[in-house]
């Protein structure tokens, strides 16, 4: 009897993983992505509370010293070993000793090339902090970008003189230093870096400068749109790195792994869960310039690259080659990124074969991600219970016309039900705190949502709309609000409006992002009533744009209106417009479309045509 009901008992335990599998099919996924989750958040925990404080840098100096002769760094036709890296890192140091005290920002104007990462790099032995800028603004925004951190100096790279020169007289009012890479003089009232860094000498600076280095102190600062028109200036501290960087742990990558990065190191994407996270695993990383369609698996196999970073043009321009022979071939097994859309998803597997691509969300400066661990094709992420604990978020019910929560009777926010879309908000607590926006109190207050399930509670407002399955799948749907993305590249609408204001025949502007077919994200148009009497001088507003917004931002549609729509609250009208799009035949409003280095021309329907099939490229 006793050896029946042991039988049963046993059997009984042997069917539990099978009826535990069938409640949950991604049981193996969730335990394997709890085993790694509690493993790193022991490592956050040890390293938050060791003193000295260990940063990404003391990483570096670890695989440094462990293993000098790694390759950290190949681009181009140069490689660079950690040990290498190490000491172009310390001459940089040397070199900005004078000009820096521990503590001070400075800027870094330069694109992705090796002397990026050795300035970073030099930066931190330094215990300074580096303002990462976006190599595609000018004038205005640039000398905006540069102030709003603080910065002491700026370091520019040779291609960037012209903008540097431009802004010069503005920043050698404010007394600010301004070093220029490159062979050859520098401008006047510049410093040569370059020769600088030659004549400094390799040894490593004393790491008492990094002394008051903690998890809290700002390590960097990252620029997102901001809503206010100028780029807002996101500070990045230390305990974020860390986070961002065991990314790559989540997705499996190995020590043995060689990561390919395109993406631009001024964006949180590709440097920190790209470079940071490479440095975390002491990996080799492949650098470009930026991303080509047509080199890019010729280099994966070339570096035998292992893993790769996308963002979702990429995966589309990389289906949109033609068909290869060889289009398996490559050792690439793990693809990082986000914004791949589920169409090219299925399309990018069946050309180029088993890769697993890792899904993520998250924003620069937001206290909440999304990972999709298990590869389900369209989800940027799931849910998972310790995710939730460590991490209180929720999705609420969103009015896109009045553009706000919706509030229940209490005025409390609104919990939307599994299947339905509503807006990702995330507590702020001492575990998920939100850095905000340097010197910008006014638009770190704008990303918090107050009161919403409790009287008091404070929640970062993440800006994009999301949905959750069943499953516990998270699915992006759409971003509101003052901005929207284009190639990869975040625009903010009232930065556009700002320009488009100076141009004389322009009375007033709303700027939107509309869907194009074929594409991911929204392309800029703007809606415009003219002056009295003034007709569209499509000329000016080309010169404008063409000389202060760099390409992605400029708005490819105009359309003219007589008056601007306004809302009840006297909002502008964006969700409509942009829901009404470009086509001339629903559009009885005068229409522009702005051609490649041609200027504004009247939209036809044969365009229209064109662009809805692929024939114009945008
Ligand atoms: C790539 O791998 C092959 C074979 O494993 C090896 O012969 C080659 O040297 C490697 N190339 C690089 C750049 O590491
Ligand atoms: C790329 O996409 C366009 C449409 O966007 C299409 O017309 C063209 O044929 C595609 N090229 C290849 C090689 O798939």
């Amino acid at each position: 009897m006793l050896a029946y009901i042991l039988y049963t008992a046993l059997s009984g335990l042997a069917v539990l993983p099978f009826l535990l599998y069938w409640r949950n099919r991604y049981l193996l996924h969730d335990l394997r992505y709890a085993i790694t989750a509690v493993g790193i958040a022991r490592r956050l925990f040890r390293s938050s509370t060791e003193k000295p404080f260990r940063s990404i840098l003391d990483r570096f100096l670890q695989s440094a010293a462990e293993r000098p002769h790694k390759t950290f760094l190949a681009f181009e036709e140069s490689s660079y070993t950690y040990a290498q890296a190490d000491r172009e890192s310390n001459r940089v140091a040397a070199a900005l000793s004078s000009a820096l005290e521990p503590g001070d920002a400075a800027a870094v104007f330069v694109g992705n090339e090796p002397m990026f990462v050795w300035l970073w790099l030099g930066l931190a032995k330094l215990g300074c902090t580096a303002a990462l800028l976006n190599c595609n603004v000018r004038s205005k925004s640039l000398l905006h970008c540069f102030s709003c951190c603080d910065a002491k100096v700026l370091l520019a790279a040779a291609e960037l003189r012209g903008a540097v020169e431009e802004v010069l007289p503005s920043l050698k009012r404010q007394g600010v230093r301004v070093f220029v890479l490159g062979e050859g003089d520098a401008p006047e009232g510049t410093e040569c870096l370059s020769d600088k860094i030659r004549r400094a000498s390799d040894r490593p600076p004393s790491p008492e400068l990094r002394a008051d280095v903690s998890p809290k102190s700002p390590a960097l600062y990252i620029y997102t749109s901001g809503t206010t028109g100028l780029p807002k200036a996101a500070v990045i501290n230390h305990e974020r790195i860390w986070m961002a960087s065991f990314l790559q742990s989540v997705a499996g990558v190995r020590s043995d792994d060689v990561i390919y990065i395109c993406l631009p190191l001024y964006h949180s994407s590709g440097f920190l869960m790209g470079l940071c996270g490479a440095i975390e695993k002491g990996i080799t990383v492949v650098l470009k310039r930026k991303f080509s369609a047509s080199n890019f698996w010729n280099d994966c196999r070339k570096y035998n690259i292992t893993v790769i970073q996308y963002i979702g043009e990429i995966m589309r321009y990389l289906c949109n080659t033609s068909q290869r022979d060889n289009d398996k071939d490559h050792k690439v097994r793990i693809a990082i990124g986000n914004g791949i859309r589920a169409d090219t998803w299925v399309d990018f597997l069946r050309r180029f074969g088993n890769v697993c691509i890792c899904e993520c969300y998250g924003a620069t400066e937001g206290n909440v991600g999304f990972v999709n661990y298990v590869g389900k094709i369209g989800a940027i992420g799931k849910e998972h219970f310790l995710h939730k604990m460590g991490c209180p978020y929720a999705l609420i019910r969103y009015d896109t016309e009045k553009e706000e929560p919706v509030r229940d009777c209490r005025g409390f926010c609104i919990e939307v039900p599994i299947g339905e879309t509503g807006l990702l908000v995330s507590k702020i607590g001492a575990r998920t705190p939100f850095s905000g926006y340097a010197n910008n109190k006014q638009q770190t207050e704008k990303k918090k949502l107050r009161d919403v399930f409790v009287t008091g509670d404070v929640y970062f407002n993440s800006g994009d709309l999301l949905r959750k399955d069943h499953e516990g799948f998270v699915f992006f749907q759409d971003r509101i609000g003052d901005t929207f993305r284009w190639k990869g590249e975040n625009v903010a609408t009232t930065e556009i409006a700002d320009h488009l204001l100076m141009v004389d025949c322009i009375e007033e502007v709303n700027v939107y992002g509309v869907k194009v077919p074929g594409h991911e994200g929204r392309i800029g148009m703007a809606a415009l009533p003219l002056k009295e009497n003034m007709d569209f001088d499509g000329k000016a507003v080309y010169q404008h744009v063409k000389s202060y917004l760099p390409s992605y931002a400029r708005p490819r549609f105009i359309r003219i209106q007589n008056a601007l729509e306004v809302t009840g609250t006297f909002k502008q009208m964006k969700v409509k417009l942009a829901e009404e799009g470009f086509n001339p035949s629903v559009i009885e409003d005068r229409l522009l479309f702005l051609e490649d280095n041609q200027g504004y021309v009247p939209m036809t329907q044969e365009m229209f045509s064109s662009i809805a099939e692929g024939r114009i490229k945008l």
